[in-house]
């Protein structure tokens, strides 16, 4: 395969990608970032050290993926469970590193024209972190190119109670709900993601092969990458052998190959 790098990855990310088809690309990828813990640990330092480490590996991953045309990006930062069960000291730490890299990292999201978003039950986050989120989204808002999408006190399940809590909303505001009629496409519109496609690829970093609770609806169909590297090693060149190894699966959708139809004559046909 050739054909031409985008411009500024790596000498090693290049290698990576000339093995890529750019027409297979994935649109969207949702990254579950774990590890940042075990990171620390490792090196005998506080669990906030595999947090800020963690940066750098946001940093990366969001660039490369910026680079090579990703339409959007799904971080999972921190879920709702994560809010209620880590002592006070790391999540106020995990506030403050978040309000910090929304200030750092403006320049450069509206350098690789990448549009900020979030998912989660921001009103429950502190006031002073909803309103620095509030303004790198604005001041994102036009950005035409990749969606990244940071999932900040978000839990799947929570996303699908506030569903159906606004689609009965918006039904009484409607007509009333005896006229509510509900299919997939109605569930879609109500989600926090209604403005994303599905993700075609998640991606789980240090191993772990669980969803915990991360976009249950959405990732029905995406192929599910996990690797042992730990977070705050992560970096563009990871997400790129990501999606060479999502380049050789074959998406079946429930069908037989990758476009959801048959090509052999099915059973019946033969009759
Ligand atoms: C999971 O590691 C990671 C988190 C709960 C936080 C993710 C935060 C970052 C990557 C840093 C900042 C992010 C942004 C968007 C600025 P863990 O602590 O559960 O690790 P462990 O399983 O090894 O304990």
């Amino acid at each position: 395969m050739q054909h031409k790098v985008p411009a500024g990855l790596s000498h090693k990310e290049a290698e990576i990608y000339r093995h890529l088809d750019p027409e297979k690309l994935p649109k969207h990828i949702a990254i579950i970032m774990d590890g940042n813990g075990r990171w620390a640990r490792r090196r005998h330092l506080p669990r906030v050290a595999g947090h800020r480490a963690g940066v750098a590996a946001v940093r990366s991953t969001v660039e490369t993926a910026a680079r090579i045309g990703i339409h959007a990006l799904t971080l999972y930062a921190f879920s709702e469970e994560n809010w209620k069960k880590r002592p006070r000291s790391e999540v106020d730490f995990l506030m403050r590193l978040l309000g910090r890299y929304l200030r750092a990292e403006l320049p450069t999201l509206n350098a690789n024209n990448i549009r900020l978003e979030y998912i989660g039950r921001q009103h429950e986050l502190p006031q002073d972190v909803q309103e620095r989120m509030q303004w790198a989204r604005e001041a994102t808002g036009r950005n035409t190119g990749m969606v990244l999408t940071l999932a900040l006190n978000y839990s799947a399940r929570s996303e699908l109670v506030d569903a159906f809590r606004s689609m009965l909303l918006t039904a009484s505001k409607n007509g009333g709900i005896e006229h509510l009629r509900i299919d997939e496409d109605t569930v879609c519109n109500h989600l926090y993601t209604r403005y994303l496609p599905d993700p075609d690829l998640v991606v789980r970093t240090s191993g772990e092969m669980r969803l915990s609770n991360f976009l249950l609806w959405q990732l029905a169909y995406a192929e599910i990458y996990v690797t042992p590297t730990l977070w705050p090693d992560f970096r563009g060149m990871h997400l790129l052998e990501a999606l060479a190894e999502y380049q050789k699966r074959e998406r079946r959708y429930g069908g037989l190959n990758g476009d959801g139809h048959a090509h052999e004559q099915p059973v019946v046909a033969h009759k």
